[in-house]
């Protein structure tokens, strides 16, 4: 039998970009070649889906800038033709245009629907049978069913949830809502919509600050009514990696929710405001590898802060998560009492299930001391860089790096193990 082709996506359109890239990277590098053949697809930052250029693997990992997927270098364009499932991917060759020979000029004239100028920029030329597709794109555009919506009208495989569980998860608001229903506890909190904020703040900042301070008023009186306590955390409701994500300390102050809420509205204009857990943040990846069969928990890892800079109150913001491999490490399982790691898959198992995830997920929860656990949120797509979580915590659980790519894989083209 050949190698089964398949398409690793990656970078895409937000802020995550360069952790996908990376990501990426490792995924490429410890695919097995016995067995598949990647067709890495890079999308830039501004949405241009390419295929050919640098290869991910000669990303320069450590260096700076960070690195991103860009055009030159041998890079071509991917068109994508619908209803023709794996074999609707291919590459524009801008340097030849057929539509510039008159018989197609001709053709392209035709039809009642086309434009009378030929739209067509090059040669297509195909990239051969795709068997899946492994997107390793996070955020808006990637990790939010968009992506996924899309390879479903081409009718491809594609490893992880679909688009419904990728919108559930990428939105933390519904995410909650899901999982309240399901009767897992999930932090409190409230949701804002800032959109009249912006709608009435003028281009000028120092005004449109202000407007945020006096609808601050009105988002501490929905605070107290919650009954939340403080301090508080504002987030924007789809984001990721900590962006927009701000703690605020002083009892109502109105300045200081107003610039929080100022600070998560440039990610999203759906904010929330929840209370701060006090408890251990301990994440939990779970697999589907089966198509019909129940997924599986890791043993729960926990990120141990070793280093924080001087005077820096920060949470696990994105330095320690992605860039700083010696700010913090990765201990898994985490200590604590076996039966509260027990719980804690359990009770990731049945979010995953909630939300009606495939492939996988890692769900991450706040443990307090007296051993309860809330769902803070569930990544559809998890980072997969060798100091993410979800690769070591399947590392530490019996399963590499390489056998989880292949894993997460034979999920999609329905193999399962
Ligand atoms: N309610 C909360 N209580 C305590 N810490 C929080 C809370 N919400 C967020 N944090 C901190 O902020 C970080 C980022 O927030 P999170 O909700 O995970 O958003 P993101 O999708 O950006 O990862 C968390 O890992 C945690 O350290
Ligand atoms: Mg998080």
């Amino acid at each position: 039998m050949g190698k089964q082709r398949i398409v690793l996506l990656y970078g895409g359109k937000s802020a995550e970009h360069s952790i996908s890239c990376i990501s990426a990277a490792c995924v490429l590098s410890a695919l097995d070649n016995h067995r598949f053949e990647a067709v890495p697809i890079g999308i830039t930052k501004s949405g241009d889906w390419l295929v050919g250029g640098t290869d991910p693997r000669d990303f320069d990992l450590a260096g700076q800038p960070l690195p991103s997927v860009r055009s030159g270098n041998g890079a071509h364009r991917v068109a994508l033709e619908f209803g023709r499932g794996g074999d609707g991917f291919f590459a524009v060759d801008s340097g030849s245009d057929p539509a510039a020979d008159s018989v197609s000029q001709q053709r392209f004239q035709q039809g009642p629907y086309l434009n009378s100028v030929p739209a067509s920029r090059g040669a297509l030329y195909s990239l051969g049978h795709i068997d899946a597709v492994l997107p390793v794109l996070h955020g808006p555009f990637g990790e939010d069913g968009t992506v996924q919506g899309l390879l479903d009208l081409l009718g491809v495989p594609y490893v992880g949830c679909g688009v419904f569980a990728s919108s559930a998860c990428m939105d933390k608001h519904f995410t909650k809502i899901l999982l309240k229903a399901a009767g897992i506890p999930v932090t409190p909190s409230i949701t804002i919509d800032t959109r009249q904020v912006h709608e009435t703040g003028e281009t000028c900042t120092s005004q449109q600050g202000s407007l945020f301070e006096t609808a601050a008023v009105e988002y501490l009186a929905r605070v107290r009514r919650a009954g939340l306590r403080y301090p508080l955390f504002v987030k924007p409701s789809r984001a990721g990696s900590s962006f927009g994500v701000c703690k605020v300390g002083h009892e109502g102050d109105a300045a200081e929710l107003g610039a929080a809420v100022r600070e998560a509205a440039k990610y999203d204009w759906k904010v929330l405001i929840e209370q701060g857990m006090s408890g251990r943040e301990i994440e939990c990846a779970v697999l589907a590898p089966h198509i019909d069969g129940k997924p599986k928990a890791s043993w729960p890892g926990e990120i141990v802060l070793d280093r924080r800079s001087p005077g820096n109150d920060q949470f696990y913001d994105f330095d320690s998560k992605y860039l700083d491999s010696g700010a913090s490490h990765a201990q898994i399982p985490a200590d604590l009492p076996e039966a509260t790691l027990r719980h804690v898959q359990e009770i990731s198992i049945k979010a995953f299930e909630a939300i009606d995830g495939a492939g996988l997920s890692r769900v991450d929860t706040f443990v307090g001391s007296d051993g309860s656990i809330v769902v803070n949120e569930i990544n559809s797509i998890p980072g997969f860089t060798p100091i993410s979580m979800y690769p070591k915590a399947w590392e530490a659980s019996g399963l590499d790096y390489g056998e989880l790519v292949t894993a997460l894989i034979e999920s999609a083209l329905g193999i399962g193990r």
